[in-house]
């Protein structure tokens, strides 16, 4: 039984971005290629500086080596959780345009992507958790030349709290929380 942590929002935003939240317990469930291939496919449709689309991924599938590659890179706080998704998913963008002009908005455009991958995920019940806790140098000597990494997504269908360990099972069931409008919005009326 997933876990519902709905945001309760000061004005009506739209279900999808209210019930997205970064899930660590996932069901010993897989995702379909087709499934995946979908979900990748809405990453591409996001925008980007001169339509260049910097983003490029690499998928591992639980139960691959590459998994274990990818699991072995995580953080000691993302490895206990992460290592049960379904799938690891490895983002990472190209830092200059084809043209070689260099892509300072590369990294905004590639995070672009992963949120569009990430609500299409939440629409097909798959939930995404990103990290920045991994091993980015070894991430970056596995990508081909020219790649930066991004981040690493786990994702797989979330699952009861009660699989989790401490910390990671209080942290589950933690209300989700933000800034109010009145904080980020710089000129508030
Ligand atoms: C760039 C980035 C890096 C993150 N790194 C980690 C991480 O290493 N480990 C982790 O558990 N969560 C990580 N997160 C998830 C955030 O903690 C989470 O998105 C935030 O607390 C808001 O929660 P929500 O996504 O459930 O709304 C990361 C998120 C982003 C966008």
């Amino acid at each position: 039984m997933s876990i519902n942590k709905t945001a309760t929002t000061q004005y009506p935003v739209i279900d999808l971005i209210r019930q997205r939240w970064s899930p660590r317990s996932f069901a010993d469930k897989a995702i379909s290629p087709d499934d995946m291939h979908t979900i990748l496919e809405a990453a591409s449709w996001s925008f980007s500086a001169m339509n260049e689309q910097p983003w490029r991924y690499a998928v591992a599938y639980r139960g691959t080596a590459l998994f274990d590659t990818f699991s072995s890179w995580l953080a000691a706080g993302n490895q206990p959780w992460a290592k049960h998704a379904a799938a690891l998913v490895l983002s990472s963008t190209v830092t200059s345009f084809a043209s070689g002009r260099p892509y300072p908005d590369a990294l905004h455009d590639a995070g672009a992507a992963n949120m569009l991958l990430t609500l299409q995920a939440g629409s097909m019940g798959i939930g995404v958790h990103p990290m920045a806790g991994f091993d980015k140098a070894a991430a970056e000597s596995f990508l081909p030349e020219g790649l930066q990494p991004v981040i690493m997504l786990a994702m797989g269908y979330p699952d009861t709290h009660e699989k989790l360990d401490e910390p990671y099972r209080t942290r589950e069931l933690a209300p989700r929380t933000r800034k109010s409008l009145n904080e980020f919005l710089l000129n508030a009326e």
